[in-house]
């Protein structure tokens, strides 16, 4: 009898993991969400489950504790991870080094192992664009020099990469699709899972969303006095559902390789979009002014990366289909939901 073909998410219930979680279901995969849930809401697995139709296997496992791990490669047949866990707020990294190279190195160390024990040769990795630290130019190709990152959570991601790039040249059976994913942002349309930072956020967008809803006080713009066209950042802005679909487009592709390889691919719209642009698409989303001011700059932004996306839509044939308008709008409609639900339970 043929086994089940079961796919490792490592962080599955967390922002991105749980969007990928649902479109790997929506196309025939069978994920194992492997989660401690020390960054993630386990109401999460709900509304992964009722958007799927599915029951979600979960396992509430600590990803570096490699005795747990490997009773999970005895107990289901893994022909392929995708290993998003990893703590990832920048200015946090800067405050506590060592609990981020710990586990974000540790965490994939262990999956290494393992991988190599149990003969897994898919291995999709959740890079990022702070690799490329603040470019010469944008937009940025997987080519564009990688400069030491200015926070230990950027250094990590490159850290892991060379990790991924060492083991394959050693001659490891292995297929490695690392990821370098712009500023994710949005929700899925039906509201039912989205971002949920734990404490007050970092990230503009959930930021955003709280202070428009009155959670947190006005929104502060880091900085008008950039080399941009309106004086603000700017960011390559991806719907998280686009994302998600490209690690499905991922899978595929190294699922049909016949060699082991290392492959690098930037997830970005293409396109730069400035923080004042995001306030402006709000309010035009949402139908409401929102409260902000200018502030200073913050330290460890760069002015402005938006990717170069051809080598995505090339190996992967994916390009990202969502606008800026439905990112913002699925954001803000799941925040209302999620508040009104938190709300209603309390
Ligand atoms: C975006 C812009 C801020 C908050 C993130 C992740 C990082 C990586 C890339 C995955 C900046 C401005 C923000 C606020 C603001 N993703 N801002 N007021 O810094 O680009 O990095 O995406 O690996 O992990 O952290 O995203 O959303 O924090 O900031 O003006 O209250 O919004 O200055 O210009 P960032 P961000």
């Amino acid at each position: 009898m043929n086994q089940i073909e079961y796919i490792l998410i490592t962080g599955g219930a967390g922002y991105i993991g749980s969007h990928t979680v649902v479109e790997l279901i929506q196309h025939g995969k069978t994920p194992v969400i492997v989660d401690d849930f020390r960054n993630a809401d386990p109401k999460i697995l709900r509304g992964v489950e009722e958007i799927s139709g599915n029951q979600v296997i979960c396992e509430r496992v600590d990803v570096c504790d490699e005795t747990a791990m490997r009773v999970l490669f005895e107990r289901y047949h893994f022909t392929g991870i995708i290993h998003f866990a990893a703590y990832k707020a920048v200015g946090e990294s800067v405050d506590e080094p060592l609990k981020y190279y710990s586990n974000n190195l540790n965490s994939l160390l262990v999956c290494l192992a393992l991988t190599e024990e149990f003969k897994v040769e898919n291995f999709l990795f959740s890079s990022s664009c702070t690799v490329y630290g603040q470019p010469e130019k944008s937009p940025v190709t997987e080519e564009s020099p990688i400069i030491e990152a200015k926070a230990p959570y950027g250094a990590t991601k490159q850290m892991c990469e060379r990790i991924l790039s060492d083991f394959v040249k050693s001659g490891a059976n292995i297929k490695v699709l690392n990821l370098r994913y712009f500023n994710p942002i949005g929700a899925h349309p039906s509201g039912k899972i989205g971002e949920l930072p734990s404490g007050k956020p970092n990230n503009l967008l959930p930021y955003l969303t709280q202070s428009a809803l009155g959670i947190l006080e006005e929104l502060t713009v880091y900085g008008n006095d950039y080399n941009t066209l309106d004086g603000t950042c700017l960011r390559d802005f991806i719907h998280v559902c686009d994302l998600a679909n490209a690690h499905v487009k991922g899978l595929d592709w190294l699922e049909n390789q016949q060699e082991a390889l290392n492959e690098i691919v930037n997830v970005g719209t293409g396109n730069g979009s400035s923080v004042l642009e995001i306030i402006h698409t709000f309010e035009k989303v949402a139908n409401r002014s929102l409260k902000w001011k200018f502030g200073p700059r913050r330290s460890g932004d760069v002015e402005q990366i938006f990717a170069d996306v051809t080598k995505a839509k090339k190996l992967l044939k994916w390009s990202a289909q969502k606008t800026l308008e439905d990112a913002v709008r699925d954001a803000w409609n799941w925040e209302q939901k999620w508040r009104n639900e938190t709300i209603d339970t309390n």
